[in-house]
């Protein structure tokens, strides 16, 4: 089977192909198989993320390419009951999710509804579940305003969604480049700003961060009284208390991860959760395009120069 891999180079030099020091190797590799708990998937579609190409930009050692995949069972591990062969699910891969065939652990595994493409169950059932998990965190309320941050990316597109449902009485998508604004609007944002923009029309209820680092303190900035914060990017930051204390205000963080290995029954609902919304109309995939499994550079380089509009999504 085809599987990508990253390989680190002796030198250390940025390669602009793929966003980081290393390359992006295809090779042949035998098919794994299903240990306990485990699915063996034949891969239909893999999902691009921010924080595999960020591990990949920041260099050390080699990169376990992860991400979301969706796909058929084509052989169970033992102890599994809740899936079988022939099943369609779509979950969260930490590890050689670049691949034709990858193995899948039951509790990550969703399955994916008929009709549901396995490009648009992987463009959901990560990003939808940061950005649902992320707006129960914030606790909207009707007719509050919102701010969403790295808004055209699989997160923020969704989040933007997810706040347009929930009652938001204004939502407002923030962006790194003036090429994003239309599509943000589509997607259900009245305003569009920009990181670098001296006034970022605040302040505001609740602001939903993909972004973080150098961008925490003009968001925190931008907070109302009383406003909440939800961190869930991969970019890091400070927080100044001060900042907090005079307007009242919280920053709450927020990781798929740690819900899904700490809370698995609140993930397994989200999960259900997440299928009615999108059958009811309410959370629609944006996805960027499809790129072949290949031509996986391609796609990290997309988001490495942030041109990318929705998901980033692979295809063997
Ligand atoms: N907490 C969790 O469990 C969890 C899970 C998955 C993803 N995330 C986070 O959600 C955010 C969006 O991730 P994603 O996978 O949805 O993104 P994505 O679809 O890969 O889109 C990437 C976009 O993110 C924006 N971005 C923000 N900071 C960036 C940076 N330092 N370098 C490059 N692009 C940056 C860019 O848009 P602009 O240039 O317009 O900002 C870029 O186009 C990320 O911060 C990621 O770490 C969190």
């Amino acid at each position: 089977m085809l599987r990508i891999r990253h390989e680190v180079h002796e030198v250390h030099e940025v390669h602009e192909a793929d966003g980081g020091p290393g390359a992006l190797i295809a090779e042949e590799a035998a098919v794994p198989a299903a240990g306990d708990g485990e699915l063996l998937i034949q891969v239909e579609a893999i999902g691009v993320t921010l924080p595999t190409v960020r591990k990949l930009r920041e260099g050390g050692g080699p990169v376990t390419l992860g991400g979301e995949i969706a796909g058929r069972v084509v052989a169970t591990g033992p102890g599994v009951t809740a899936h079988a062969v022939g099943d369609r699910v779509a979950g969260l891969c930490f590890a050689d999710a670049y691949a034709e065939f990858a193995v899948l652990r039951t509790a990550m595994a969703s399955r994916v509804p008929a009709g549901v493409t396995a490009v648009d169950a992987v463009a959901l059932v990560r990003s939808g579940l940061v950005a649902r998990g992320a707006h129960e965190a914030a606790r909207v309320e009707p007719g509050e305003s919102v701010l969403v941050t790295a808004a055209a990316s699989g997160v923020g597109t969704l989040a933007l969604q997810c706040a347009r449902a929930g009652g938001a009485g204004r939502v407002v998508a923030a962006v790194s480049s003036p090429a994003k604004a239309d599509f943000v609007r589509a997607l259900g944002a009245d305003e569009v700003v920009h990181y670098e923009d001296a006034d970022w029309g605040g302040p505001y209820d609740v602001i939903l961060d993909g972004v973080g680092g150098e961008l925490l303190t003009p968001a925190v900035r931008a907070l109302a009284t009383g406003g909440r914060l939800v961190a869930y990017s991969s970019g890091g930051g400070t927080v100044d208390a001060y900042e907090l204390l005079v307007r009242g205000a919280s920053v709450i963080g927020f990781q798929m991860r740690a819900i899904a290995t700490g809370h698995p029954e609140r993930y397994a609902h989200w999960q259900r959760d997440l299928w009615r919304l999108h059958a009811a109309g309410t959370l629609r995939p944006a996805v960027h395009g499809e790129i072949p499994l290949a031509e996986a550079a391609r796609a990290h380089a997309l988001i490495e120069q942030r041109r990318n509009l929705g998901k980033v999504v692979l295809v063997p």
